[in-house]
């Protein structure tokens, strides 16, 4: 057993505005009876003050390190590479600075053969990965906490040179009041994610046309609301994207991967079913999708995934109608 431990974890994958944060954390293992005392819990479920007198104790004996990729390079990144390679290659150049020792990562893919796949491209592959890993191994709460920490501190600069625009989140509701504020947009604009912007940009034309609509439904009546909204209603589908938070509008029968990459941080793959980079699991809505062909249900088989409704490639499924959730 090697004598020494490390974590890695990241902070800031999901806001619209802000930097990612990717920290690691190393201390020799005979000082882990102390972390786990101060690191037993995720940083999400510390106050920020107890982060910062966890972490404040912590940096006695572990050594941190941390890379803040801006929203800036984010853009320029994402243009080429998906958010999960991004944060894979920093992670990858982490565990490069690391001591010779055991590394424990909370992954952000689902699927760990994935993000070895990913990691491996990147140079490493001594390491050991988990989904939830800072729940259960305190080296990797204590990398979470110092990850949210430097995240915490960025977006406290960024606000007092912008505006207050709450936690940078899109499900927060000061957040989108400042992104729709032209003079607070304009002040955010080099700190907000782009990815996420073609998103807002998408709802917000969603909210314009049902405006317009409520006006001219006001106008014609009851009657004609009912007749005008029924084919638009069966017109478009929704895809529900569990781990991003997201719901995204689509015409019915259309292929999902399109709409993944403009929306969400979806890899891009092979597009024609035979590397399953793009393996999903369609959580509900399964009526609402197309069949399988035999080539999907072979490359899945290949990547060890059951045959089941649940198990899809991405860039073969199509939503048909109707809503339907899933997670990748
Ligand atoms: S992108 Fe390769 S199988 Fe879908």
């Amino acid at each position: 057993m090697l004598s020494m431990i490390a974590g890695i974890d990241e902070a800031g994958r999901g806001p619209v505005i802000g930097p990612l944060v990717v920290c690691s954390a190393s201390c020799r293992r005979e000082d882990e009876k102390q972390l786990k005392k101060l690191a037993s819990k995720d940083s999400k479920q510390l106050t920020p003050e107890q982060r910062v007198a966890a972490y404040d104790k912590l940096k006695g004996f572990v050594t941190f390190r941390w890379v803040e990729v801006s929203a800036m390079d984010l853009n320029k990144l994402m243009d080429t590479m998906s958010l999960n390679d991004i944060e894979a290659k920093v992670m990858a150049d982490l565990v490069k600075k690391l001591p010779d020792g055991d590394t424990m990562i909370d992954m952000p893919d689902r699927y760990a053969w994935t993000f070895r796949k990913r990691m491996e491209k990147f140079g490493v592959n001594k390491f050991e990965a988990e989904h939830k890993a800072d729940e259960n191994y305190p080296i990797v709460a204590a990398a979470s906490i110092c990850a949210k920490i430097m995240r915490d501190h960025k977006i406290e600069e960024i606000r007092k040179a912008t505006c207050d625009f709450g936690s940078g989140y899109p499900g927060d509701p000061k957040t989108v009041a400042a992104l729709k504020d032209k003079p607070s947009r304009k002040l955010l604009e080099p700190f907000i994610r782009q990815k996420w912007k073609t998103l807002e940009n998408i709802k917000q034309t969603r909210l314009f046309d049902t405006e317009e609509q409520e006006k001219e439904d006001a106008a014609a009546g009851a009657a004609s609301r009912h007749r005008r909204r029924s084919p638009r209603a069966a017109r478009m589908a929704r895809i529900r994207v569990r781990n991003e938070g997201i719901e995204i509008e689509v015409p019915d029968g259309s292929p999902i991967l399109p709409y993944l990459w403009e929306s969400t941080s979806f890899p891009q793959g092979c597009e024609d079913g035979s590397t399953p980079i793009c393996a999903c699991v369609i959580i509900s809505g399964e009526a609402n999708v197309n069949h399988k062909t035999q080539q999907e249900i072979e490359t899945l088989h290949r990547a060890g995934l059951p045959n089941s409704w649940r198990n899809r490639l991405a860039c073969m499924v199509r939503v048909m109608k109707g809503e339907i959730e899933i997670e990748y």
